[in-house]
């Protein structure tokens, strides 16, 4: 185990919301498809010219807010994305100069798709139990909206933007991360991916024009992999912590699709009122998802001290793995 707390959440979603009549105007589809394939009826998207930062730096303030902390509590900042503000550097030094954070706090990108807020707090665990960090801001952004074809229907209206953080401090109590379970299937990494746009590929007129730097998606095949790989780290990330699935007092998956929430549900027989789902107002916001559903729940006054989370996803890379929590 490894004893920690998390000192507050917080979250951002941008102010535009798009909803599925509306897509339904400019694109061929509808809403009763999106909704019956997808359980979305709308999601929020950045504005143009704003960037992914700007909500990252906003969920980190809300949680250190919510944490009754300040910046100069920060002992390290993990930022969670698949999403680049610019090539080089990373995203995370912009938050952190959005947040002001003092010039010696050390900060890194994590890229493992849809799953990297679920690593990024692994991650966070094993900085805080080493004595490496005093605490950690782990921050999951994403604005795949500018990353998709609005041309291509079967993938642009299945995501959202927005962003999420927690603050992790140790503790010496109950409370902490009492079992994990990561994992990464190379075989299916071309089930999600962008093309152009790095050294194997870099970004010709070409590429641009056949839309090789946006993302592309074999949506059956990631449908068929996801509830597998989440039931099997979910049952992994138990077995570590000794526990079993009826102690566990809120499941929060990856909000991708909420027939692959209610698929999950059903392989592990997980009652309808402990699996959260807000997919149907915020799409699929990838790494943001999971502590963008996290700060739902704490702000409804949902989560008690001593309850179980599990926070499980899966995604591009394939990446996929578990993390329970003890309140
Ligand atoms: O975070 C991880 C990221 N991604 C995912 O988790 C995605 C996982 N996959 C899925 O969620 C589902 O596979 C989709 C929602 C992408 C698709 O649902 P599906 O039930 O697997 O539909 P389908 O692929 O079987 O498509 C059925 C039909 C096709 O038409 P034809 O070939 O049967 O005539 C598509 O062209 O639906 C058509 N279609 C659409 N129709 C209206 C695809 N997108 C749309 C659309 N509106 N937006």
């Amino acid at each position: 185990m490894i004893n920690l707390r998390v000192a507050g959440t917080g979250s951002y979603l941008p102010p535009t919301c798009v909803t599925n009549e509306e897509l339904a105007r400019k694109m061929e589809t509808s809403d009763e498809w999106i909704r019956s394939r997808t359980g979305i009826r709308e999601r929020r998207l950045l504005a143009a010219g704003d960037v992914p930062s700007d909500m990252g730096v906003e969920a980190a303030r809300r949680a250190l807010l919510a944490a009754g902390r300040t910046t100069e509590d920060i002992g390290l900042l993990i930022v969670a994305s698949n999403v680049f503000e610019q090539p080089v550097p990373g995203t995370a030094p912009f938050i952190s100069k959005g947040l002001g954070l003092p010039g010696d706090v050390p900060f890194l990108d994590l890229m493992a798709g849809c799953s990297g807020f679920v690593f990024a707090v692994a991650v966070a665990g094993g900085m805080l139990s080493s004595g490496t960090a005093r605490s950690v801001m782990v921050v999951g952004h994403e604005a795949l909206s500018r990353f998709v074809s609005w041309e291509d229907r079967s993938t642009c209206v299945l995501f959202g933007d927005g962003a999420g953080a927690v603050l992790l401090e140790p503790a010496a109590g109950e409370s902490g991360i009492l079992g994990v379970s990561l994992h990464g299937d190379p075989s299916k990494v071309h089930l999600l991916r962008i093309e152009s746009g790095g050294v194997r590929a870099p970004s010709t007129v070409e590429d641009v024009r056949q839309g090789r730097h946006l993302l592309k998606m074999e949506g059956e095949g990631v449908f068929r992999s996801a509830v597998h790989m989440m039931v099997r780290a979910s049952l992994e990330a138990l077995a570590h912590a000794g526990l079993g699935v009826e102690d566990v007092d809120w499941w929060i998956p990856h909000q991708a699709n909420v027939r692959i929430i209610e698929a999950f549900a059903r392989r592990l027989a997980i009652p309808e009122s402990r699996v959260f789902v807000n997919i149907d107002r915020v799409a699929n916001t990838s790494t943001a998802s999971i502590p963008i559903g996290l700060d739902e729940l704490v702000r409804a006054g949902r989560v008690r001290e001593g309850d179980v989370l599990a926070l499980t996803a899966f995604g591009a890379g394939a990446s996929y793995g578990t993390v329970v929590l003890r309140w």
